[in-house]
């Protein structure tokens, strides 16, 4: 296979064809820029991911792909998925990573079909490890700029690794606007909600706040159905902003042009009553209004919330649920399981100490 430098400066491409490399196997996702399957890298011999991104005409690949490329090389990190090889044939450009069985969507959507909810500690082992991977993203000067549960993959181990760079982009501290069509709207920072094309980093501690928030609550936090709900149903809970919380809220575009809804910042102690004081006090500075004030990943990792004791042996996890419930394996790929070549464990061997003390 010949590798070539491919049209950015950082990232090696090989020229030639996927199966002298890889098997792929079945399909496990699919998005705006390509599909995902699942594969076997045969020099290795282990399963991966593997994304396959479209060509545009002319046999160039969009620039959100190449920026997908050089934003995931750049974030490699023990809570960012790795990135192994890219390779380019006639059709397609094949980003293969190492592969992870679960996403977070898929582990909330099976404990509330068992009913369960998760504990206290397991909320803070994912979300330590989501601030730690995108504390490392944001030094490497990169927005995410879509973080939510179906991006946060979990290995065996339990370990989260924030994936789909697809929407990521280097940031620069200048005074760029930057395209307002980013994050999924339950997930969207409200000055992104209100055209304000001057977003930064901050934007994904607001993502952060309702990912934290929706394991703590076992529910979307703001389930939007159209941009205008999505701005309502945070200010229902959070209040309406005003200039006292955030500066310069009311010059922002949408809210000079509409006659925003007065609502009462009274509620959000009840929205947030099953967090602890801790818990509460650090998803209120995740959601906080203004960008400028909102917590940083860095200084997230240094709350109380994370020092609390609350100590769990081992978090339960889908597959404790499955034992207690007696329900059978089912993911959306079972084979990673049963192939000889994966390491994976038998039993899940994590300790929410180790996450929480690393
Ligand atoms: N490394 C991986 N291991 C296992 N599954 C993955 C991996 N990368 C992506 N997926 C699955 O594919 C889905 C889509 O991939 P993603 O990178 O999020 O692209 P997009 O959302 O832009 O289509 C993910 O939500 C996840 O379920
Ligand atoms: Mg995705």
């Amino acid at each position: 296979m010949e590798s070539k430098n491919f049209a950015c400066k950082t990232t090696n491409v090989i020229y030639g064809s996927i199966s002298e490399k890889y098997e792929i196997f079945e399909k496990i996702g699919e998005g705006a820029y390509g599909e995902v399957y699942r594969g076997f890298d045969k020099e290795r011999r282990r399963i991966v991911a593997m994304k396959r991104l479209k060509m545009s005409s002319g046999n160039r690949l969009p620039k959100v792909c190449l920026r997908e490329m050089e934003t995931l090389q750049k974030a490699q990190h023990k809570n960012v998925i790795a990135c192994r090889d890219f390779i380019q044939d006639e059709k397609s450009l094949y980003l293969t990573m190492d592969y992870a069985p679960y996403d977070l969507r898929t582990l909330i959507n099976r404990t509330l079909s068992y009913n369960m909810k998760f504990e206290p500690e397991e909320v803070k082992f994912y979300t330590v490890q989501l601030l730690r991977g995108l504390s490392h993203i944001h030094s490497q000067s990169i927005i995410h700029r879509d973080l939510k549960p179906s991006n946060l993959l979990i290995t065996h181990k339990g370990i989260l690794k924030i994936c789909d760079f697809g929407m990521a982009r280097n940031f620069s501290s200048t005074e760029k606007l930057y395209s307002p069509l980013v994050v999924t709207r339950w997930y969207r920072a409200p000055e992104i909600l209100l055209s304000y094309g001057k977003y930064g980093q901050p934007i994904d501690l607001w993502s952060v706040g309702c990912i934290l928030a929706e394991l703590s609550l076992m529910r979307v936090l703001f389930p939007g159905t159209s941009d205008i709900r999505q701005i309502y149903s945070i200010f229902e809970a959070l209040g309406t902003p005003s200039e006292a919380v955030w500066p310069g809220y009311s010059e922002l575009p949408i809210v000079r042009k509409t006659n925003m809804v007065q609502f009462p910042s009274s509620k959000v102690k009840a929205v947030f009553a099953p967090l602890t004081d801790s818990g509460y006090d650090l998803v209120t500075r995740m959601l906080t209004y203004d960008p400028n004030r909102r917590i940083t990943a860095k200084q997230a990792l240094q709350h109380t919330f994370f020092g609390e004791e609350n100590v769990l042996e081992k978090p339960s996890t889908e597959s404790d649920h499955r034992e207690k419930k007696k329900m059978p394996v089912k993911r959306k790929s079972e084979d990673a399981e049963s192939h000889p070549d994966e390491m994976v464990p038998k039993k899940r061997t994590w300790r929410r100490g180790d996450e929480l003390r690393m």
